[in-house]
């Protein structure tokens, strides 16, 4: 078939528009989400000028009303879709932060609600508002943007190095997503759809903020990675670098 149609969500700024500036050279429409037109506009130009083939869709992954405007989209101008890239996310503060919104024994309920309904209620209504177009490509890949703070191992472990990095509402919210990455993917494990979970690096960008160790220019790797995965590569994984990382 010819080019690859791929939905970036949150793809205006960050590492999402970095996950779009990646995949440059793989034959890819590349389909950017964001809430602001303007700045989804101004992103795509951007890309254009960079050389990749990109539009935009006005998109907010809390409105229900935008999933349907999403498949009606994808539907009418493509027929399919081959690429989601649940890569729109919140944080519940500044990393590292010591506020209530880190801790498992005082963090706002209202919070916990909200940032779960952005990181994983609303992921999961997408992917599956769009999972009949998905199926409609010869090789679907959904990524799931979690983060290493979404695994329980590590967080349980004294010796690991996030064992300290604890915000509950956002890390438990990334756990959460991490479920829908292996239900998803023993449920299309007969499709050829691939389902895995994406942990970036932690990057500069807003959310990742100024201490992190990582430029953008890498931020992206890891996600455009697993959208471009060849038939044998995996399904139902957590993914750093290419390097698996325990749930
Ligand atoms: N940066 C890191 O170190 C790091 C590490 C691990 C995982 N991640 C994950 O990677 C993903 C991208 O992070 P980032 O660092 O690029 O964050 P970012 O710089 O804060 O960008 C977040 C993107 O998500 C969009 N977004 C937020 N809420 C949305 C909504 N309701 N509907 C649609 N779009 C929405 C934002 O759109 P607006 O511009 O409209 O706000 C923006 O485009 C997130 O899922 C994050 O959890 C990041």
């Amino acid at each position: 078939m010819s080019q690859k149609i791929a939905f970036i969500t949150g793809g205006n700024r960050g590492l999402g528009f970095q996950t779009a500036l990646d995949l440059k050279n793989s034959d890819t429409k590349i389909v950017i989400g964001s809430r602001d037109l303007a700045q989804g506009e101004q992103a795509v130009e951007k890309l254009r000028a960079a050389g990749v083939d990109a539009d935009v869709l006005q998109f907010d992954i809390t409105k229900p009303a935008d999933y349907k405007a999403a498949y009606d989209y994808f539907n009418s101008k493509y027929g399919r879709l081959d690429i989601l890239v649940n890569n729109a996310g919140i944080a519940a503060g500044k990393f590292p932060g010591t506020g209530p919104e880190h801790s498992a024994a005082e963090v706002p309920t209202d919070l916990l609600h909200k940032v779960f309904e952005t990181n994983f209620f609303a992921q999961v209504a997408l992917t599956d508002a769009l999972l009949p177009l998905l199926k409609k490509s010869p090789a679907g890949r959904i990524v799931n943007l979690s983060s290493i703070l979404g695994s329980l191992t590590l967080h349980a472990d004294p010796k690991s190095p996030i064992y300290h990095a604890k915000s509950f509402a956002y890390d438990a919210s990334k756990t959460a997503l991490n479920a829908f990455t292996v239900h998803l993917a023993y449920e299309l494990r007969d499709t050829k759809i691939k389902v895995n979970s994406a942990h970036p690096g932690w990057v500069k960008t807003d959310m990742g903020g100024e201490s992190a160790p990582m430029e953008l220019s890498e931020g992206g790797k890891t996600s455009a990675a697993l959208a471009t995965l060849p038939d044998d590569g995996p399904s139902g994984g957590y993914f750093h670098l290419g390097q698996p990382l325990p749930w």
